[in-house]
């Protein structure tokens, strides 16, 4: 795992936007594995800006987002479908063929998930899975205890869960207690990991999941056993850090950065 610390949100979007628009320029029929949240919306602003004011292709590329909550059908202003299509899809010239997401609504979640797996591993799998972390310490919706092995399966969601996204929906009570998610076995499984964690509200969650033990408690830490991860946060996110001069240390230094110095 690298930990890259930048001084600015702003710094962290940039570079994470330009690592993938990176990979889609080497291998423009990359597949990318998307996540939502507030993180992603302005990674997603940045991606937009690069298709339409540096012609950054989508027209091959291939996604696969992380997790639909269970009951939300694709038009509901809150499921990720509608978030996906409403940040990204709609406005570069992806093909909507080649848009993948848990079906939230499949009569039977069980087969729908082991579908997904089987859909990701067809296509080759995924190049460079983007992440970012949720309070309760999941990647996806991998909450506590989800196994390191993990498929992509259903998946019952904790109150902090609960209490970290229902302001998102008009009427917080509606928020699904059910969400279908890629395992994190199914993540470790991404070629490269991208996870992007800004603001002082994910401090105490990024520590731990960056410089604490691994554990199925903090399904974040499985990251650690990754062989190709990358964690990019802001100075707020990574206040509680231990090793933040070497983390500036290895953006200024290392030569696979030396491309990204001018964010
Ligand atoms: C949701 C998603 C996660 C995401 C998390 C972070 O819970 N299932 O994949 O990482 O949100 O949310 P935010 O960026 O809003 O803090």
């Amino acid at each position: 795992m690298q930990v890259i610390l930048l001084e600015t949100k702003e710094k962290a979007v940039e570079l994470t936007a330009r690592v993938i628009a990176g990979q889609l320029q080497r291998k423009p029929n990359s597949v990318l594995g998307l996540a939502t949240g507030r993180t992603m919306e302005a990674v997603y602003a940045r991606l937009v800006r690069m298709h339409r004011e540096e012609g950054l292709d989508f027209s091959l590329t291939v996604t696969f987002n992380l997790d639909e909550y269970v009951g939300l059908p694709p038009t509901h202003e809150s499921s990720y479908r509608y978030y996906m299509n409403h940040h990204l899809f709609s406005k570069v010239n992806i093909d909507p063929r080649n848009t993948h997401l848990p079906d939230g609504m499949a009569a039977d979640p069980e087969s729908a998930g082991a579908a997904y797996d089987a859909l990701i591993k067809d296509v080759g799998g995924i190049d460079l899975q983007l992440l970012s972390v949720g309070a309760s310490g999941h990647i996806g919706f991998n909450e506590p205890l989800s196994a390191m092995f993990s498929r992509t399966r259903v998946k019952a969601l904790t109150p902090k869960t609960v209490e970290q996204n229902s302001p998102l929906f008009r009427n917080p009570a509606e928020m699904p207690r059910l969400a279908i998610t890629m395992g994190v076995g199914t993540i470790l499984e991404a070629d490269q990991c991208l996870m992007l964690v800004t603001g002082s509200s994910k401090a105490r969650v990024l520590a731990k999941a960056v410089e604490g033990p691994v554990t199925s408690m903090i399904s974040a830490t499985a990251l650690q056993l990754h062989s190709d991860c990358t964690v990019v946060v802001d100075e707020n996110a990574g206040d509680l850090l231990e090793q933040k001069e070497y983390y500036r240390w290895i953006f200024e230094n290392d030569p696979q950065w030396s491309a990204y110095q001018n964010l």
